[in-house]
């Protein structure tokens, strides 16, 4: 198709032609499965779109397990991806930031290989004040060799072994990033056909940026080093600039466009950072890492941590490799 919309190439149709480039051997099973996630991010775009006009604002009187308050939307959009990828017919297990126990769609054997991890709704903060909010999810495939009874052996992979991962911005267009291990591609939502088309492929990360994205509310919480690479960060000599959105979704789009560092240290508040390892820190480093950037939690590389248990959190400092190594360079 021409005209306004250039080349249509779908993300499905770009999926199939990347495996069959890249991964012949897979089945055409796991384009089912990340078709299953687009179909219930254009669900939550919808919601998100309307949000002022429906009755989907504000909070829905509820504590999660993560002590935090929910909202509407984290409720909508969290069953909205139960449904879509519930039944999928290949999804075994599906951890939700908004569940404190895994949901078991069906025993992790025969057809159900693969574990899906998400955050429905990612800066819910920002829902009321139609700020950019987003969904993260992470892909693992089961281990083979363990019983599928073992269910949280079958979670608790470390990132280096997801199989995909990726988000959607709901920003001023709806934005999905996506990496299956070969690069790392972004669609654009065309509402008038409901179809996610191609507008960045193979996307890499800028070497370097002079923009570093941290809550410098917590600043004298940090540790030492981190306030010392603020200090150096806002010095005449360095000359950055602070963008902070409070969604990391979206702090973590600008980043991997335009590059920089976004920084969610330790606090003496959440001394193990605010972030969920699994299925916020995890995904968001192996987009990064697709993209030439880098991913740490200030001691070791994110890809590499071994989790030990479902809802844990991770310090996060993530971006252009130079502006990483930066940091690290305060700690
Ligand atoms: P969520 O809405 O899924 O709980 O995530 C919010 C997270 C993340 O999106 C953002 O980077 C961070 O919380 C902001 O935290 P502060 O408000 O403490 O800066
Ligand atoms: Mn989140
Ligand atoms: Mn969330």
């Amino acid at each position: 198709m021409s005209g306004t919309r250039g080349k249509l190439l779908t993300i499905q149709q770009h999926i199939i032609e990347r495996q069959k480039l890249h991964h012949p051997d897979a089945s055409g099973e796991f384009s089912w499965l990340l078709s299953g996630i687009t179909l219930a991010t254009k669900v939550i775009a919808d919601h998100v779109r309307r949000a002022g006009l429906h009755d989907v604002l504000g909070s829905a009187d509820q504590i999660n397990v993560q002590g935090e308050e929910v909202q509407k939307l984290d409720l909508i959009a969290n069953e909205t991806i139960m449904a879509c990828l519930g039944y999928r017919g290949n999804v075994g297990i599906m951890v939700s930031e908004e569940d404190d126990k895994p949901t078991i769609i069906q025993e992790l054997n025969g057809a159900a290989k693969y574990i899906v991890l998400f955050d429905p709704l990612d800066g819910s903060s920002n829902i009321d004040v139609n700020v950019s909010i987003g969904t993260i999810f992470s892909i693992l495939h089961r281990v083979e060799g363990v019983d599928s009874s073992k269910v949280m052996d079958h979670i608790l992979q470390p990132g280096y072994k997801q199989i995909a991962a990726g988000y959607v911005v709901y920003g001023s267009s709806t934005v999905m990033a996506y990496t299956t291990g070969d690069g790392v591609h972004m669609f654009t939502l065309d509402p008038s056909i409901g179809a996610y088309c191609l507008s960045h492929e193979s996307v890499r990360m800028p070497e370097t940026g002079k923009t570093y994205s941290v809550n410098e509310a917590y600043r004298s919480q940090f540790p030492q080093g981190i306030q010392e690479y603020l200090e150096w960060a806002k010095s005449e000599e360095a000359a950055y600039s602070l963008r902070y959105i409070g969604s990391l979704v979206a702090d973590f789009h600008r980043t991997l466009l335009r590059g920089g560092v976004f920084l969610y240290p330790p606090t003496t508040k959440t001394p193990g950072g605010k972030l969920r390892l699994l299925y916020e820190a995890n995904p968001m480093a192996m987009l990064a890492e697709q993209a030439g950037g880098a991913a740490s939690d200030g001691k070791m590389r994110i890809l590499d941590k071994v989790p030990t248990a479902l809802h844990e959190r991770t310090p996060l400092i993530i971006g252009s490799r130079s502006e990483v190594d930066r940091v690290l360079s305060y700690l």
